[in-house]
Parts: structure tokens; sequence; C-alpha cells
């Protein structure tokens, strides 16, 4: 139970990023301050969720937008990722043309959205603006974790405070532009790992997916924190963290890991790859040091 506790404590966020929609996401909360005319809370709606049948098949979501309010955003699920809808105001909506020459692509000339959305809104109904965005619910997003758009633009390392994350935590960062995952793993969560080595493809990590200093069986180089970068290695999708035991839709022998929702590929807590599954590779290890022992920095070789 104690151990089923902590890791549900340590349920993450999942997080899929793109600069130009965090640009314009930073654009419309200054906005929101500017005119005062935004909601302040911003729900997670769960009832607009689809059923688990629905996620897993990829189904088209239907989404009851009449309760936005002006202003609001709301959360739903599509193919495993998070979805938002804003209800733009028309005070909103009137910045975007004053906001050209401040973004990287205001024509959104790069193949972000569908044809029809290809216009100054960035969408169909200039009120309502639609993008797959970031995940903000029982583990906040470390903003401060992120580093510079300069540091991020050039591909710069990233140090990161590691002292704040709870035992089963796990936290997402961003390296290189892709979302990257710290867990750090409870000694409950490590001793499932060699229970799993019969189960999963590559046990003894033979593919060069991870750094030679963490060829390993818990794939890190210090045994709880583990280090990833959070794409799937079948078609790309941002994995889900599961660090529960025995789930109802995961099935009773589940003893922790990431299930990709796009195809059903599952992952142990080293993220070793489950065999039977269509991803065909463990999740990608990046290469990292200890700059301390409360800090980390990913994107630096540890020396040997
Ligand atoms: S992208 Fe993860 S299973 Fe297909």
């Amino acid at each position: 139970m104690r151990q089923t506790a902590r890791r549900k404590a340590g349920m993450g966020t999942e997080a899929i990023v793109n600069k130009d929609k965090r640009r314009f996401l930073i654009g419309a909360t200054s906005v929101v301050g500017g005119v005062g005319a935004v909601a302040v809370a911003v729900p997670f709606v769960m009832s607009l969720w689809p059923s688990e049948r629905a996620k897993a098949a990829g189904a088209p979501i239907e989404v009851d937008i009449s309760k936005i309010e002006p202003g609001q955003k709301i959360n739903v699920e599509w193919r495993g990722k998070v979805c938002w809808l804003i209800n733009r105001t028309p005070e909103m909506v009137a910045t975007l043309p004053k906001l050209d020459d401040r973004v990287a692509d205001p024509k959104s000339n790069a193949p972000q959205q569908p044809a029809y959305c290809k216009n100054e809104t960035r969408s169909i109904k200039p009120s309502l603006w639609i993008a797959v965005g970031i995940v903000a619910t029982a583990v906040p997003f470390v903003m401060s974790f992120w580093p510079s758009e300069r540091a991020k633009a050039a591909g710069a390392p990233v140090e990161v405070d590691i002292s704040k994350i709870e035992p089963g935590q796990k936290i997402n960062v961003e390296w290189r532009g892709k979302v990257t995952w710290i867990v750090n793993r409870t000694p409950e969560m490590l001793a499932t790992l060699p229970k799993m080595d019969d189960r999963v493809v590559d046990p003894k990590s033979e593919v060069d997916h991870q750094p030679k200093y963490c060829k390993n069986e818990n794939r890190s180089i210090k045994p709880e924190y583990w280090v990833a970068v959070g794409i799937c290695t079948h078609l790309g999708c941002s994995p889900t963290y599961r660090p529960e035991l025995a789930p109802a839709d995961l099935g009773s022998d589940w003893l922790g890991g990431f299930f990709c929702p796009c195809h059903q590929s599952k992952f142990d807590l080293a993220g070793r790859v489950f065999k039977g599954v269509p991803a065909p590779t463990n999740l990608v290890v990046p290469p990292y040091r200890y700059a301390s022992d409360t800090r980390i920095v990913i994107g630096e070789d540890t020396k040997a």
C-alpha cells in the first residue's frame, strides 16, 4: 500500500513542447494581464476526456465547447497528447497582428497546423484556438528548470536542480527541443527492475540507446535518478508515466513503468521496452553528468 501510495504521489506530467506554441502562450498570457478579461482558473476538464478505449484507438474526440468561459483554457486528451482549447476574447484576438514582428513564423509557414488554420489566428473560428500543449495537472511543470531561449536554440546543456524531486516523482525539462524526464525512483521501484528482465526485449541495454556509463540494470548513473528522452521509439508519441502497481487498464502484473497510448507500447521503470509491442527499442537516455549531488547537467557526458 505504502509503495503504491508513494508511486501515485509521484505520478508525473507529460509534456510536448513546441517553441512557437510556447511563444504564443507567453503572448497570450501577457494579454491576459493587460486586458484583465481572462478567467483565473484553468480547470482540467476531466469530464471531457474520452474513454480509455477511445484513447487507445486514437479515435477522434468530440468536445463540448459551450462551457468554456471567455479567456479560459481547457485540456482534453487526443491520441495520448494533451490538447488545449482556448476561448479567446476579442481583445486577445486583437493582439495577434501586433505580435507579427515579434514571432518567428507570423504566417505559420511551418506545417504545424492544418491548411484551414494557416491564418493570422491559427484557427477555424478566431475565438477558439486548439493546439497540442503542455500538461499541468498533478505534478506542476517546473518552469524554473527550463533553460533560456538562447540556450535551447543552441542545443546547450541544461542544468537541473534535482533536490526537490520527491521519491517516485517525475519532472519534465526540455533539452534540445525534446521533453526529457527525470524520475526519482524509490527503492521499491528499483527492486522491480530485475523482475522485468525476461519481459523486456533488451534487458542488458545492448542497443546503443544510452551512454556507456548508463549501460546497466538501472540505465542510470545513480540508481535512483533516471534521465530519459520522453519520446516513444515507435512513432514518437510521449508515453505516460504509470508508476502505480497493477492498474486495471494495464493488468495485474504491471509493476510500474511507461505506457504509450498511441499504439500500446510499454516500458519498465528503466525505459526498457516490453516484448510484443510496436516500439522496437528502449527509450533513449541522453548524455548527462552530476554537477553536484543535487544538480544534473543534461547534454554533457560524464567523464570516465
Ligand atoms: S508511438 Fe508509442 S507506441 Fe506508437
